[in-house]
């Protein structure tokens, strides 16, 4: 299935593509929002670890030119390594998660609804897999990353049941174990082993971590008046999102007057208008259900 760009127009309005501005793509894909961008008349920096990605933006590049576009295949927590090189950002768009095309790809190893190996590594050319997590890890330190990650409500059982099924090669052998374990799928309900496969995609890209760093490298990139697009799929990622938002934007007007009116250097950013998919984006597009994106704009230095 061909990639479809979630939120575009909300995300424009959030990032502002324009003449003369520079935006950073931190998650490349398929290009969707990359495109949009460009055809707005902005100069496109992006990044993203999949080296299937880096074949379409290479193929982009050769379109567009390297004046208004260029790719960089790297984690998006360097990009402050990437802005020594390609200057200031006026717009970051961190659009997490997988696209369409990796989880089609049976042999990437991110879906159960199709066989394939237990790879699920964004960057498919190195560190560790889903497989050496689910055959090599203790029952304890599984039934940790189950818990952390994806939300499992009875971690320990489903734990307790791979180590059983082990040694676990596919997708399907995965998702047939913790079926064994808990309950099974009915149409219209939430596949039991969803929630296991976010967990352990998210362990194998260490997800967390490099959101966190991402965010920490924002005041670095982004230049005053630039704006951040972060769209997320899960409520952990849109929880660290929302309150590395709140950590930072401005205090309320009455709390400004508490204090009256000094400048805070840790609130260097405005809270933009949070924005979720319309019914018609959502029948359109599934794969945009549990879409949310938040926003913020650098603000000028001493501007409170
Ligand atoms: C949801 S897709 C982006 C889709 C894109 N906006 C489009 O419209 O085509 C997320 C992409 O981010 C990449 N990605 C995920 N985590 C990354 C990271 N830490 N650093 C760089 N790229 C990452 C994935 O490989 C995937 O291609």
């Amino acid at each position: 299935m061909e990639h479809v760009p979630v939120l575009l127009e909300a995300t424009l309005s959030m990032i502002q593509p324009a003449p003369g501005r520079t935006v950073y793509d931190a998650t490349f894909g398929r290009g969707g929002h990359t495109r949009a961008f460009l055809e707005k008349g902005a100069r496109v920096v992006a990044l993203d670890v999949d080296p299937a990605a880096e074949v379409e933006a290479k193929r982009l590049e050769a379109e567009v030119g390297a004046d208004r576009f260029h790719f960089h295949r790297v984690n998006f927590s360097e990009m402050e390594s990437v802005m020594k090189q390609e200057g200031p950002a006026d717009g970051i768009l961190l659009d997490l998660g997988i696209s369409s095309p990796q989880v089609d790809q049976a042999e990437r190893g991110f879906s159960f609804q199709q066989s394939g190996p237990l790879d699920m590594r964004m960057d498919s050319t190195q560190g560790t897999t889903a497989a050496d997590l689910v055959n090599n890890l203790s029952e304890p330190e599984l039934r940790n990353l189950l818990r952390d990650g994806g939300e499992d409500r009875d971690p320990g059982k489903i734990a307790r049941a791979i180590v059983r099924a082990r040694p676990l090669a596919t997708t399907v052998d995965l998702a047939t174990a913790v079926c064994r374990a808990t309950r099974p799928a009915h149409p219209g309900i939430k596949h039991p082993a969803t929630r296991t496969f976010l967990a352990l995609r998210r362990a194998v890209n260490r997800e967390g971590e490099v959101l966190q760093q991402a965010l920490a490298a924002v005041p670095k990139v982004l230049r005053t008046g630039g704006r951040l697009a972060v769209l997320t799929y899960h409520s952990a990622e849109d929880r660290v999102v929302k309150h590395w938002i709140r950590a930072h934007a401005e205090e309320e007007k009455r709390e400004m007057g508490m204090a009256f009116g000094q400048p805070n250097p840790e609130r260097w950013v405005k809270a933009l208008e949070e924005e979720v998919p319309s019914e018609d984006e959502i029948a359109k597009n599934p794969r945009a259900r549990s879409a949310r994106l938040r926003g913020a704009e650098r603000l000028p230095e001493g501007s409170k």
